[in-house]
């Protein structure tokens, strides 16, 4: 779509900020240079990651949804989604890192951001500068950002985290009344959440989940006795939000679900698809005859007269090499063996005696005719997890956006990008 001056000032209307606006063009002008340059590309569904929300919304209403984002949101695109979440009706976003934050404030998105690791002292500037939710797990690092953001003048939100069992971060839950005390206490700090996580909220067992949730609620009841009440108390990942309502509280931390991904594999399924899928091409063809190896350390002999395809993708990419001689992939609707060791930048499809010739489409994760591959699969091929999967497809692969239902900012910027 090309775009007018009017339309393209009707784009900036549609913007909450115009720093979202320059940010979005930034990324797509990148994006849309590099996406030409490469075989390879990962495509993102925007109006899929609108509808994964929007189950999850209604699912967990009158709950509000922290949209997890970290990790380059699960590797689809940190800025991009966060901006979807934000217009879909995101009430926080939720990182790993405070430089996932400034990304994000730098990309003009005014969301509240919690930062879900502990924070460390030296970060409290930051915090305070870029307006960023921390959590409380720690006395000492508290001190430091109380004693920061008064210099400052400012004010840190924070978030308590209970210790009920992940034992990862977090005040064990008989400290937490007397943290708590001191926390209200502290001029600089602005106690405005309480959360704990779950170990085991995908698993068929839900007996250590209830035991979390059943401390979690002790500190909650004893906080409120003592008249502390917080407006935002938030335990539930996906799992936990759609298998345990008692686990929703005030707010719930989705990822996987965002994203496409049933988060336990035990249940109904909810109607939420993947939005990412991730093509390349083949480059070269070749023929080799039997008993001829292929790759490095010659891993894979073939057993009859074959056709090789090289496809540029290799585990530099994020597609790892624990999948060697053990991924398939897509090419003409057909599934076919990725063989021999996986290089750094390419690897190798047997396609037999199929007539698969350079510049056919290869898809290492997404659907092509009746057949698909997601992350799942990849994941078990991998022996791992698609969260792994997912966050590990590397920044050299570029992000490509496409929605077709709203004519919103976004696809108006796509279009003004295009046509430039
Ligand atoms: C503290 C916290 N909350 C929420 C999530 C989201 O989890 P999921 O992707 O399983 O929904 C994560 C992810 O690792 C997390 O660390």
């Amino acid at each position: 779509m090309l775009l007018t001056a009017a339309r393209a000032r009707a784009a900036v209307s549609f913007c909450v900020r115009g720093s979202i606006l320059r940010a979005l063009l930034r990324h797509w002008r990148r994006s849309s240079v590099a996406g030409q340059m490469r075989a390879t590309r990962v495509t993102v569904d925007l109006d899929q990651l609108r509808h994964n929300f929007r189950v999850v919304r209604r699912l967990v209403a009158p709950a509000s949804v922290l949209a997890v984002v970290k990790a380059n949101a699960y590797g689809h695109g940190l800025v991009e989604c966060a901006e979807i979440f934000r217009q879909e009706g995101a009430a926080m976003l939720g990182v790993a890192f405070v430089e996932e934050a400034i990304q994000l404030r730098q990309a003009g998105n005014p969301l509240p951001i919690l930062v879900l690791t502990p924070p460390q002292a030296e970060e409290a500037a930051l915090f305070c500068a870029f307006g960023v939710h921390a959590l409380a797990s720690s006395r000492a690092v508290m001190e430091q950002f109380a004693a920061e953001a008064r210099r400052r003048g400012a004010v840190v939100p924070v978030h308590i985290m209970v210790d009920t069992g992940m034992h990862r971060e977090g005040i064990a839950p008989h400290q937490v009344l007397d943290f708590a005390r001191w926390l209200f206490e502290q001029e600089g700090l602005q106690p405005v959440g309480i959360a704990t996580h779950f170990a085991t909220a995908d698993e068929a067992d839900p007996a250590f989940l209830w035991e979390q949730l059943r401390q979690f609620r002790a500190v909650l009841e004893q906080l409120e006795a003592a008249g502390m009440r917080f407006p935002f108390v938030h335990a539930a990942n996906s799992a936990a939000l759609v298998r345990f309502p008692e686990s929703r509280f005030t707010l719930v931390r989705p990822g996987i679900v965002l994203y496409g991904y049933q988060p336990w594999q035990g249940g109904e399924r909810l109607p939420v698809h993947p939005a990412l899928q991730w093509r390349s091409r083949v480059v070269e063809v070749r023929r080799i005859a039997a008993g001829e190896s292929v790759s490095y350390h010659r891993l894979y002999r073939a057993q009859r007269d074959t056709t090789i395809a090289t496809v540029p993708v290799g585990y530099a990419d994020g597609y790892t090499r624990r999948l060697s001689g053990r991924a398939e992939c897509l090419i003409g609707g057909r599934r076919f063996p990725i063989v021999g060791a996986i290089c750094m930048d390419e690897l190798l499809v047997d396609v037999g005696d199929a007539p698969v010739q350079p510049g056919e489409e290869v898809v290492l994760l997404g659907q092509q005719g009746q057949e698909s591959i997601w992350a799942e699969e990849l994941a078990c091929w991998a022996e791992s997890i698609p969260y792994e999967v997912l966050t590990a497809i590397g920044s050299r692969v570029p992000r490509v956006y496409c929605q077709e239902e709203q004519a919103d900012a976004a696809q108006l910027v796509h279009g003004a990008v295009a046509g430039v």
